[in-house]
């Protein structure tokens, strides 16, 4: 059962790139140098980069960069996913389903129509309860299980 919150989770915030990658290097590239958690596109204008920062302590991070799927790389207004990390004690507690929210909510305001990510395989449960389907092979990266999910994005009302 998921921990209850003893409090409101914070609004994850627009940040710099320099805020995420400390925490995505420790969550999702450990042991190895700092330049790993660089990612393409992560300097891109178009970019964004949210954190969840409790008590001046970035506890969840994730990135929305402008990148076509490897299956359609002819898409434009297509948005990937990356750098989704929460610090292992502040998992289940909702943040990084707000951080996911934020970039899904991001990306519709930039007039994107299709959002996706290369998933850890253990953390597909996460995507799909944020509507994303999984499609083609299960793949190593890193020397870790992962497969590429996405989902569609509706257009903003008015
Ligand atoms: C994926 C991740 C960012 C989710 O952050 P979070 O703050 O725990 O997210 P939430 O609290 O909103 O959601 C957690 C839910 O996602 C699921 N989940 C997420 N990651 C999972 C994982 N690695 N293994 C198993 N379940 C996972 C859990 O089922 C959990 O459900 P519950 O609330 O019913 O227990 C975090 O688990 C993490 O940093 N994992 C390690 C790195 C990773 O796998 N990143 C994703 C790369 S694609």
């Amino acid at each position: 059962m998921a921990p209850v919150p003893d409090r409101e989770p914070p609004v994850p915030r627009a940040v710099g790139v320099e805020v995420v990658r400390p925490l995505r290097a420790e969550v999702l590239r450990p042991g190895r140098p700092s330049d790993a958690s660089v990612l393409p596109f992560d300097e891109d204008p178009r970019a964004r980069h949210l954190a969840v920062v409790i008590d001046g302590r970035v506890v969840s991070v994730g990135s929305l960069l402008p990148e076509a799927p490897p299956w359609d790389p002819a898409l434009t207004d297509a948005w990937r996913i990356r750098g989704m990390a929460t610090v292992a004690e502040e998992r289940g507690r909702g943040h990084g389903g707000h951080v996911l929210a934020a970039l899904l909510e991001l990306a519709t305001q930039a007039g994107g129509r299709l959002v996706w990510c290369n998933a850890r395989t253990a953390a597909r449960p996460f995507y799909e309860r944020a509507g994303f389907t999984a499609t083609g092979e299960v793949f190593l990266a890193e020397g870790v299980e992962h497969i590429a999910m996405w989902r569609e994005l509706t257009t903003p009302a008015g």
